[in-house]
């Protein structure tokens, strides 16, 4: 097998879609129609390991966390949420894109390009020349209609981010569930994006969700949560078993930096197309909250009991890609090696994340062996994602597991029926143990635990 630089297997992105494809990961959308630009969806393991990421993450902000609470707000919403969070504005301008890191600017502010010499500009974020896209009046926003008549009255915009759904509810969910700053927002949905350049598989597409977390403070004090976010962030990114070496931190220049960011960092994993961000962590200031009380003309304030102050809060968002996430989970899961003189594709999902938890086997289809397995399955059912696959020989049903990531197969043999013992095989190590068949579900629960 060869690897390339970012020491991925070659062509590992072409193989991820045949795989999400072969396995049901991941499915073009409407592709009996041809597909429609850069929207995905999510097949019988894709939802699995979507929602298991969604299910970690919640798990991880809202559970561990007394002062964060959940909303799921409207994809649809007023339209001034987007005059007044900047959006409107900042997203009708004639943008241009650099070909090269993907980044979007306002051609009126890039002087060669002004001056007609495209092929002069230098891109202000990655610093490759002449990489540009046509200027375009680019509204990054889908727009649709509400009712009946189709006017500009009628206008509204599918969201391109959930946070606003949050700024939006601060007052709700503050006052409902008595929070005392600081304390977060989580919210986890989907946002559209008429991407110009979408690409990479789910890299970039123009409906995706996102995992975002609004954490509300003191102004003076969102250094310091903003450090410790940083930290805790990367500390559950890792919990999800991605490898270290490709994991690095990047903060915005000047220039990279959204309307709304005084300060941003992206968490950046190493894809075989390169660094690429699928988490910020941004201090938005009080940019939102601030607007949208000008806007709304309704107090946003927070009144500190204990300092009689009154104020707006400042902002330190994290906001990770649902599926850029899930993306670098399978990238780093996949790996091929060579077993019995055939290339074996495994995926080492977390045994956390695997969408199938378990699989069960009777070795041949005789000797009670098929009755006992389906029993197991039925058992572990309750407990855990089980499959029961009495198809094809022992290696190819292997094989099918390696390639969905199940961690453990279980196999009813010539020895279950001796002494109630079944093989437990495991995925990476390709180790057997035996386990009586009444410890399997503890069996499952103690690795799934640990892992
Ligand atoms: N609320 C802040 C915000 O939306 P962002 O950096 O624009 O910040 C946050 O987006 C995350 O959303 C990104 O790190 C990425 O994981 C995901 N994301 C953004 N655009 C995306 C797209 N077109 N396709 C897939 N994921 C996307």
């Amino acid at each position: 097998m060869s690897e390339n630089e970012s020491g991925h297997p070659s062509d590992l992105m072409n193989k991820l879609v045949s795989l999400s494809k072969r396995r049901g990961f991941i499915f073009q959308s409407s592709e009996i129609y041809g597909g429609v630009g850069s929207v995905y969806d999510y097949g019988p393991l894709g939802i699995e390991l979507k929602n298991k990421i969604q299910q970690h993450w919640w798990r991880e902000m809202v559970y561990r966390h007394d002062n964060i609470v959940g909303v799921d707000a409207g994809i649809l919403m007023n339209p001034e949420v987007w005059v007044a969070s900047g959006h409107v504005g900042a997203f009708s301008d004639p943008l241009v894109e650099c070909t090269n890191c993907h980044r979007r600017f306002r051609a009126d502010e890039l002087a060669d390009i002004e001056a007609g010499n495209a092929d002069e500009q230098q891109c202000p974020s990655c610093g490759t020349r002449g990489n540009w896209t046509e200027p375009r009046q680019f509204d990054l926003m889908f727009k649709t209609f509400m009712g009946v008549v189709q006017d500009d009255k009628a206008t509204v915009y599918l969201r391109p981010e959930t946070a606003q759904g949050i700024f939006v509810n601060f007052k709700n969910v503050q006052d409902s569930a008595r929070q005392k700053v600081p304390f977060g927002i989580a919210q986890v949905g989907k946002a559209f994006r008429n991407e110009i350049t979408p690409g990479n598989f789910i890299f970039r597409t123009r409906e995706f969700e996102q995992m975002e977390m609004q954490y509300f403070v003191k102004p003076g004090s969102e250094d310091e949560h903003f450090e410790a976010w940083m930290e805790r962030r990367m500390d559950w990114v890792k919990s999800l078993g991605i490898r270290e070496d490709r994991l690095r931190l990047h903060e915005h220049g000047p220039d990279e930096l959204a309307h709304y960011c005084k300060r941003a960092f992206d968490i950046e994993y190493r894809f075989p197309f390169g660094w690429q961000e699928f988490e910020g962590i941004h201090n938005r200031t009080d940019y939102d909250l601030g607007n949208h009380q000008e806007h709304s003309g309704k107090k946003l304030e927070y009144f500190d009991p204990a300092s009689q102050e009154r104020y707006v809060p400042y902002v330190v968002e994290t906001s990770a890609g649902l599926s850029r996430t899930l993306l670098v989970v399978l990238a780093d899961a996949y790996d091929e090696e060579e077993l019995e003189n055939e290339t074996r594709i495994v995926l080492r999902l977390s045994p956390k994340l695997a969408p199938i938890q378990a699989a069960v086997f009777p070795l041949v289809k005789k000797d009670g062996m098929p009755e006992i397995s389906e029993k197991l399955a039925a058992d572990l059912r309750g407990q855990f994602n089980v499959q029961h696959d009495v198809a094809g020989s022992i290696g190819k049903r292997y094989r099918r597991q390696d390639e969905a990531g199940t961690p453990f197969c279980l196999t009813i043999d010539g020895e279950t029926l001796e002494n109630g013992s079944v093989t437990v095989r495991d995925r990476d190590t390709l180790a057997q143990e035996r386990v009586s068949l009444d410890s399997v579900a503890a069996y499952l629960a103690d690795a799934i635990h640990k892992a």
